[in-house]
């Protein structure tokens, strides 16, 4: 209180305010400047992985769940796992390890030559078999091809199937249920399994 009513004293806090006033604009116009450069890459990083889903969800659908793509012939997951298929049989982890795939139409026809070869999709299956064409299976998770990314190391890991592609077994229609293909969804799981969260691991040498 009585500094105040010392004149030197206001006097000295007046340019010393006038000085942190200054500064400040300085801090101000610094942040935003860095705001555009710097921050930018940071934060939508962070929060894009949402932006998306949220997309999908507003067009396709007003669902929680983004509607699956429309597929060439109408696989069940739910049927064929019934019969006690497992999921290597059809989905192979060639080298060098980053793929699952799909199973090749023989595959496929091994069954179908005689299962249901009356039924429409059955006979669409064996002209693609007829073909030599692959079926053109439209992709459900899909990564974004400069992020550096193996299947194999996190089976190695003992990371399941279910863990980034839910409950394939009750699935009539192959459904995205996760987020993996964000980086919020690599990065959650790599904190919780102490995995490296640098930035180098996941986008290095891509
Ligand atoms: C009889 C063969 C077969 C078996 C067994 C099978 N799948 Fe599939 N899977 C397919 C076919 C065909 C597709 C492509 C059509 C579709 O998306 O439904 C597919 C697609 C997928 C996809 C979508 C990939 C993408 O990005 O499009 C995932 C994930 C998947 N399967 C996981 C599994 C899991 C997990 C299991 C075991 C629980 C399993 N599959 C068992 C044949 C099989
Ligand atoms: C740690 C998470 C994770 C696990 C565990 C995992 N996947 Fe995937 N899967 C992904 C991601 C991410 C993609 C998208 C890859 C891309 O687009 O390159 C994917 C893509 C696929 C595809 C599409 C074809 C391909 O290989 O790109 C199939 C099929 C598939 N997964 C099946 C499986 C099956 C079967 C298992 C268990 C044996 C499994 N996945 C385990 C994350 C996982
Ligand atoms: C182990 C044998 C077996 C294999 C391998 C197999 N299926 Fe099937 N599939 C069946 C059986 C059995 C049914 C009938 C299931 C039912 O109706 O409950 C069926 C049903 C179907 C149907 C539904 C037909 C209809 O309209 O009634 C389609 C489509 C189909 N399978 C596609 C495929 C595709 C694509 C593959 C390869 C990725 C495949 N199947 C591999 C045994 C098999
Ligand atoms: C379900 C949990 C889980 C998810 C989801 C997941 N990871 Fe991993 N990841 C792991 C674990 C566990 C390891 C092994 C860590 C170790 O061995 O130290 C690992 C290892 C890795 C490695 C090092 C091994 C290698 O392949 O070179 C990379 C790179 C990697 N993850 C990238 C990703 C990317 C990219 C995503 C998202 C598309 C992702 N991970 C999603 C659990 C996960
Ligand atoms: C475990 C794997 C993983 C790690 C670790 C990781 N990222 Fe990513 N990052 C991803 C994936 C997956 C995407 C692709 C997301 C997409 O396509 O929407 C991505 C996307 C990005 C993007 C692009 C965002 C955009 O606007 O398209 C930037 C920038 C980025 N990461 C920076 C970083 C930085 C900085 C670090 C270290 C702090 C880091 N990442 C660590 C997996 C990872």
């Amino acid at each position: 209180m009585r500094a105040q009513k010392n004149p030197r004293a206001s006097g000295l806090s007046v340019k010393l305010g006038a000085a942190i006033f200054i500064l400040f604009l300085a801090f101000l116009t610094a942040v935003g400047v860095r705001g555009v450069s710097v921050q930018e890459p940071a934060v939508p990083a962070a929060q894009k992985p949402a932006a998306p889903e949220a997309r999908v969800q507003t067009k396709d659908s007003p669902a929680t769940k983004p509607e699956p793509p429309a597929q060439p012939i109408p696989y069940s997951h739910k049927k064929h796992l019934a019969l006690g298929l497992k999921c290597q049989q059809c989905h192979i982890n060639p080298e060098p390890g980053d793929r699952m795939t799909f199973p090749a139409t023989s595959k496929c026809m091994a069954c179908h030559v005689t299962i249901s070869r009356d039924k429409p999709p059955i006979q669409k299956l064996a002209e693609f078999a007829k073909s030599n064409q692959p079926i053109p299976w439209v992709r459900v998770y899909v990564l974004s091809s400069w992020v550096y990314w193996n299947h194999r190391s996190h089976l190695e890991a003992k990371m399941t199937c279910e863990m980034c592609h839910g409950q394939v077994e009750e699935m009539e229609v192959m459904t995205k249920v996760s987020n993996v293909t964000s980086m919020a969804g690599c990065i959650d799981c790599h904190r919780k399994n102490d995995a490296s969260t640098g930035c180098q691991y996941c986008h290095a040498d891509k």
